[in-house]
């Protein structure tokens, strides 16, 4: 089962204490957290860990279990997409998104996840035709109550998406439609979508936020037709 933990960032905005970082990061998680160029990026990322493990730990223990979060660790790959570790040994796949109040991470056990948090934001019509084709144009008043909110949940799905296929924004929006034909349905387009199948997509309003989340199957169209 898909799993999900939003984390509300309040009282995350000081930089932890060298001891809470201790408990809470690997040595090599240290390394990392230690290298960004910034306080509020080093807020953000180690809000993103406290998620990221949060949900690791309920996904694959029950919670008294007790393991400890340093043996969970979250670290980025050459692409900076999250790859998750638990006591050396690789785990499921994970995703991690955050804003100025939530930090969210993502947890599957089958193929590859992304999630996304956005703050709903106007969009001018400039930004609406960068994102939406004209077909999504008519998809946004059904997403997420419409106008301004469902724009942005719009473009959550897409970057949950480009997220799970482990590209991010380096491939356009326009590589992942979305439709709704009865239910919300998510597809990926061109070369990457000749293998790439969305097994869920999941759409959440929280407030001034959208989370989205999606999971999918890498299958080789070799294999797909054996
Ligand atoms: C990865 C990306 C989609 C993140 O989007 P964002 O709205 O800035 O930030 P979010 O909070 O939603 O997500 C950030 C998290 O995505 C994850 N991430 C980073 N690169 C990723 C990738 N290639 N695939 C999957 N996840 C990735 C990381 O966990 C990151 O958080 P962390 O570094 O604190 O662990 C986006 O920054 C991106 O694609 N960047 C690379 C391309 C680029 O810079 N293009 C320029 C703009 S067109």
């Amino acid at each position: 089962m898909t799993r999900i933990s939003l984390l509300a960032r309040t009282g995350l905005h000081d930089l932890p204490i060298p001891q809470v970082l201790d408990r809470t990061l690997s040595r090599a998680e240290r390394g990392v957290y230690e290298q960004l160029p910034s306080e509020p990026r080093k807020e953000e990322w180690f809000a993103g860990r406290l998620a990221a493990k949060a949900t690791l730990r309920r996904a694959l223990a029950h919670p008294a279990a007790g393991w400890p979060l340093s043996e969970v660790e979250v670290l980025p790959d050459a692409s900076g997409a999250p790859v998750a570790r638990l006591f050396g040994v690789q785990g499921p796949a994970i995703s991690i998104s955050h804003t100025g109040r939530y930090a969210v991470a993502a947890v599957a056990p089958l193929g590859y996840v992304g999630v996304d948090i956005e703050e709903v934001q106007p969009r001018t019509p400039a930004i609406l035709r960068h994102i939406a084709t004209d077909a999504e144009q008519h998809v946004i008043p059904m997403l997420a109550g419409g106008g301004d909110a469902g724009a942005t949940a719009l473009w959550a799905l897409k970057e949950a998406t480009l997220k799970a296929l482990g590209c991010g924004l380096h491939e356009p929006a326009s590589t992942v439609v979305v439709s709704v034909e009865g239910r919300l349905t998510v597809r990926i387009d061109g070369p990457l979508g000749a293998d790439a199948h969305v097994l869920q997509s999941w759409l959440h309003h929280l407030e001034d936020h959208v989370i989205a989340c999606v999971v999918l199957a890498r299958v080789p169209a070799a294999a797909a037709v054996a």
